[in-house]
């Protein structure tokens, strides 16, 4: 069993570069699907995720090759399936950003439904219910959706009813060769929503206004053509090595991202009392004071960033008073609040509310991952515990932290990746 184990209280400072986006990177590569040919991907992040998307595109009958730890190139031109399976798809539920991309170039597309995770049930209602305007049909059957267009694409004016980025991202591809106009609004302004309409257009796509509410994407004669596009800096890596800079207070120099994609995210940790200095390429974050409680709710960017909310919990729970986290995003994202416990923290959940009550020290402690980010930020809180804290269940945590261990040592961190006998097995 692979853990990371923490030895609290040690000096943690200096300069980590954060890799390309996993929540932009995984929409890129499913969108080389729509340009035949050779793509090449820079900045791409050597994250699980990503190799598993690396399985999802080659059993669709591309070839990926890996050139270096961050580049990749994809030749899409051999792609002569449309069905994503169920084994790939219930690994990591980005699978379903192929839907989108299937569909504009064979017309139709078979992917598992997604499971549920354990942040929440995940649906696809919303995409599903986009990609009928445009005129896709579809059925249900054995675990598997399936679509077609009968008729052909058409565009069409679809609203939301929640700025999902999974759904603008899948909308996005599909409505790229649909005759017209296609308006999506109410859509996900994420950076990583930027990130893929600056592919699209690189590749011969017409659309306008992402990172806005509405987002026009007018229909063009296929197929795209093939680029090479660097991976936009990974905003939330970005802002857990800056959580990390304000809970150990030495400064850490986080570099490789657009600060202003974490623009929320810096202002409250200003009013929680952290020093943090902008830089053109990042940020440098540190401390000098207490951390003084702010309330917290996540939202759609540029609200603040749902990915952002178990890093910040552990802030929280050594801030000096009460505050209240709201999580709006996701109906299951608190599993982290009961292993922070078990560390001494003080939170109670009352539904999508975690109320904080800080504390002064949290005591190192055996605990578990509940997901990736919540993972993160228990070795997070292992740094200033009071001795050994052992984190299990770390394949949450490699989904989206490449060399997370590896960044940490060189930023002084008393840590290392063990694999322990697995109590579970037993002695025979
Ligand atoms: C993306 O997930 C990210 N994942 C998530 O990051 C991120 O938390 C989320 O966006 C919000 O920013 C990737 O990009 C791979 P949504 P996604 O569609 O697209 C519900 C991480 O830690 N919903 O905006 O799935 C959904 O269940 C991960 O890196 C529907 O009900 O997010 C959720 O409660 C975690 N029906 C909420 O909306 C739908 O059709 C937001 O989902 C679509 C979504």
């Amino acid at each position: 069993m692979d853990v990371i184990r923490i030895e609290g209280g040690h000096r943690v400072t200096g300069e980590v570069r954060v890799e390309g986006a996993k929540n932009s990177a995984l929409k890129l590569m499913a969108a080389t699907i729509m340009a035949p040919g050779v793509s090449r991907l820079t900045n791409v992040p050597n994250i699980s995720d990503v190799h598993v998307m690396g399985k999802v595109l080659k059993r669709l009958g591309a070839t990926v090759t890996v050139v270096d730890e961050h580049t990749l190139d994809i030749d899409t031109s051999g792609v002569n399936s449309w069905r994503t399976p169920y084994e790939l798809v219930v690994q990591m539920r980005a699978s379903t950003a192929v839907l989108g991309p299937l569909i504009s170039r064979f017309g139709q597309a078979v992917v598992a439904m997604p499971g549920g995770c354990n942040i929440g049930a995940r649906n696809i209602d919303m995409h599903i219910f986009g990609l009928e305007a445009l005129g896709v049909q579809f059925d249900f059957a054995h675990g598997y959706i399936n679509g077609t267009t009968p008729d052909g694409l058409h565009s069409n004016f679809i609203t939301l009813e929640f700025a999902s980025v999974g759904a603008t991202e899948n909308l996005m591809m599909a409505s790229v060769y649909a005759p017209g106009t296609t308006v999506i609004d109410n859509a996900a302004r994420e950076p990583e929503i930027v990130d893929l309409a600056n592919l699209l257009n690189e590749m011969g796509a017409k659309v306008r206004g992402a990172g806005s509410p509405l987002i026009e994407i007018e229909g063009v004669r296929g197929p795209l053509h093939p680029v090479t596009h660097a991976v936009v800096g990974d905003r939330i890596e970005a802002g857990t090595f800056a959580a990390i800079g304000a809970l150990t207070s030495d400064p850490v120099y986080v570099r490789g991202f657009d600060p202003a994609h974490l623009g929320l995210v810096l202002k409250k940790y200003q009013q929680m009392g952290i020093t943090v200095e902008k830089k053109p390429d990042g940020c440098v974050v540190s401390r000098e004071r207490p951390l003084t409680p702010v309330d917290i709710q996540t939202l759609p960017y540029p609200g603040f960033p749902t990915d952002m909310q178990a890093q910040t919990m552990v802030l929280a729970a050594l801030g000096d008073g009460d505050c209240i986290i709201t999580e709006n995003v996701f109906e299951n994202r608190f599993m982290l609040a009961a292993e922070l416990c078990r560390m001494g923290a003080d939170i109670r959940i009352e539904g999508h509310h975690a109320l904080v009550h800080g504390v002064k020290r949290l005591s190192g402690a055996e605990v578990a991952s509940p997901d990736l980010r919540g993972g993160a930020a228990l070795v997070m809180a292992g740094l200033v515990a009071d001795g050994y804290t052992t984190v299990s269940q770390i394949h949450h945590i490699m989904r989206g932290y490449e060399h997370f261990t590896d960044k940490l040592q060189a930023l002084g961190a008393h840590v290392e990746l063990l694999s322990l006998p697995d109590p579970t097995e037993d002695d025979a």
